[in-house]
């Protein structure tokens, strides 16, 4: 292998012009495609609001998906993409790191120990992050393969992890991005560019060869085997209800005779203590008399104390349940409510296909299941007033 000439212009330029091809097409493509989802996802966790989940969640799967292929590729891809071939010891790695540093590199066709360092911490933290995402969504949203089994505490106590190694990967990035042009500038080869075109101009370099087809053969089983167990289990953990939301039916009493002047609750929405007050004090109701006689305002109330707060794991019913002292028979009083709908304009909720607060429906599309999911929040547009 070092019987090619090394450091030779004359011969880098005879022997290929283009340089040696190191880099496969899958490598590449996994390379930039993660480039692109990480970016997606690192924007949509850090900066936008949390009801732009969606995108975030979708990226997240598109790593997962990355990250599964390249542990395959790792194993049963071309030279260079297998893990096998950059597998350095400590020795050779703190060498390298040393080298580097005096402004020296030796050259490796494929990645050098401190960027194989690098390619096995990016898949931890990567892995990490799509485990303990789906786990998130899974207890706090209710939503994703893990909302069958997921309780809503295990899920809020997983994001401090969340963040915290995102806070880790920003960091990785960093250093990737430090280290790449660190050994491109003593190298004199631009590592970046060599990503696009998998070529490097270094006439040591050897080329990729890619897996015989017996092998290839024998990964396109495997792909198959993990592509159908993972497909399966994310099929069947999907299909598993979630299991902070409560499947009822509505009660048709509490739907005509609480949902004359305003939206009729979800249950959901308050504690039985609440409840109770409601209903104990229904003869001066927020300043109105909705008066019921006592047969309809018991079955009522069996309804709302069955399905109240305390029966759901949801997002909802987990911070609604922390009423507000001086008004604790209101949901838009808590100060969880105030405080996701605080940056709403007072306007809006004045809108006429709006009207108040309380009009849940208006803009949770799914409020009626108790789900309040941040995909299904829309808020209307201000009506066109009519042409004069
Ligand atoms: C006569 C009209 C009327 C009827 C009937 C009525 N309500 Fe109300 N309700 C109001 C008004 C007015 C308010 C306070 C203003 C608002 O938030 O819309 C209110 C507020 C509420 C709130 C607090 C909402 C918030 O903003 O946090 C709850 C909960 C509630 N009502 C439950 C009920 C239940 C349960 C029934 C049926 C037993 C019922 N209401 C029937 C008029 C009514
Ligand atoms: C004018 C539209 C509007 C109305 C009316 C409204 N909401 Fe919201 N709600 C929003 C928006 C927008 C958000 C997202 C805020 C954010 O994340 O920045 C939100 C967030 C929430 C969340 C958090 C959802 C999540 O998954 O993070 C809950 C729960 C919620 N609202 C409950 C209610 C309830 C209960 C009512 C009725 C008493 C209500 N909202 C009325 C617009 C509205």
């Amino acid at each position: 292998m070092s019987d090619i000439p090394f450091n030779s212009d004359v011969e880098r330029t005879k022997s290929s012009p283009r340089g040696v091809r190191v880099w496969d097409l899958p490598v590449r493509i996994f390379h930039w495609g993660l480039v692109l989802a990480v970016t997606i996802t690192l924007v949509t966790g850090f900066l936008a609001p949390e009801w732009r989940l969606d995108i975030h969640v979708w990226a997240g799967y598109a790593i997962a998906l990355l990250v599964t292929f390249r542990l395959l590729w790792g194993l049963y891809g071309s030279r260079h993409a297998r893990f096998a071939s950059f597998v350095y010891s400590p020795k050779k790695t703190i060498e390298h790191i040393k080298g580097v540093l005096r402004g020296k590199s030796a050259h490796y066709s494929g990645h050098n120990p401190a960027g194989a360092v690098m390619v096995f911490a990016l898949l931890v933290v990567l892995a990490t992050l799509t485990v303990s995402g789906i786990i998130i969504l899974g207890g706090q949203e209710n939503l994703g393969p893990a909302a069958g089994f997921i309780p809503f505490s295990t899920g809020v106590e997983t994001v401090s992890i969340h963040r915290l190694v995102a806070y880790g990967l920003l960091f990785l990035i960093a250093a990737h991005v430090i280290g790449m042009l660190v050994e491109s500038h003593i190298s004199r080869e631009n590592l970046a560019r060599a990503m696009i075109t998998g070529r490097k101009q270094d006439a040591a370099s050897q080329p990729i060869i890619m897996p015989n087809a017996t092998i290839n053969s024998r990964a396109l089983v495997i792909v198959v085997i993990v592509g159908l167990t993972g497909g399966g289990a994310y099929a069947i953990m999907s299909a598993t209800p979630a299991s902070g939301i409560v499947k009822f039916s509505p009660d048709d009493t509490y739907a005509s005779e609480c949902g004359d002047c305003h939206y009729a609750y979800n249950p959901s929405l308050l504690p039985r203590n609440s409840w109770q007050g409601i209903m104990a004090g229904l003869d001066d109701h927020f300043g109105e008399d909705a008066s019921l006689d006592s047969e309809t305002a018991n079955s009522i109330l069996a309804y709302l104390n069955k399905y109240s707060s305390e029966a759901w794991d949801s997002e909802a019913a987990n911070n609604l349940r922390i009423v507000s002292v001086k008004n604790p028979l209101s949901i838009t009083a808590t100060a969880y409510w105030r405080r996701r709908h605080g940056e709403i304009d007072k306007k809006v909720f004045e809108q006429s296909n709006i009207g108040s607060k309380g009009n849940c429906v208006a803009c949770h599309r799914d409020a009626d299941s108790g789900r309040f999911d941040d995909a299904a929040i829309f808020i209307p547009a201000p009506p066109v007033p009519p042409k004069t």
